[in-house]
């Protein structure tokens, strides 16, 4: 064989022999695994951990929940809108509301139900029913929010 033949046909062979790499390479890989490792448009990786509250209505309340999830969960809390809302331990026909941010370092607080106090579970600050500290290490009350039943809705007022 002589040398420009030789090399002609290495080539050709060359070329046969690497096409389905090529190929395979440049298809798209639809597996799950691919799919999970990497998110694929901008509202993925923006996605909030937890769902947005809607916008305010033209009173000014916002919806943080249905009647039936307040009283299967003992209490509504909203870590993006940082409010959470209980049943009134003195009127159960009442909720109250309260900037879940714990006054100390700014941890979100958590209701017990139980205890009826918040506590907070960062440093062990417990907050009675209306916000006011009930054991420090905070010193400040939660703040308050305005807060109603309506229909089946939960509405806060944010200020
Ligand atoms: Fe709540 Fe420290 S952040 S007790």
């Amino acid at each position: 064989m002589k040398r420009r033949a030789f090399l002609t046909w290495v080539g050709v062979g060359g070329l046969a022999s690497s096409l389905p790499i090529a190929l395979a390479a440049c298809s798209p890989d639809t597996s799950s695994e691919t799919a999970s490792q990497f998110p694929e448009t901008q509202a993925e990786l923006a996605a909030p951990t937890e769902a947005a509250a809607p916008p305010p209505r033209e009173d000014g309340f916002t919806a943080v929940g249905t009647v039936a999830e307040l009283d299967e969960q003992g209490s509504l809390t909203n870590k993006t809108l940082d409010v959470a809302v209980i049943r009134d331990p003195a009127n159960a026909t009442a909720v109250i509301a309260v900037n879940s941010r714990c006054t100390h370092q700014g941890c979100s607080v958590n209701w017990d139900e139980d205890a009826t106090l918040f506590y907070c579970p960062c440093h062990g600050s417990r907050f009675n029913s209306d916000g006011s500290v009930a054991n420090g290490p905070a010193v400040d009350p939660l703040g308050e929010i305005e807060a109603k039943i309506e229909a089946d809705s939960v509405l806060v007022k944010l200020s």
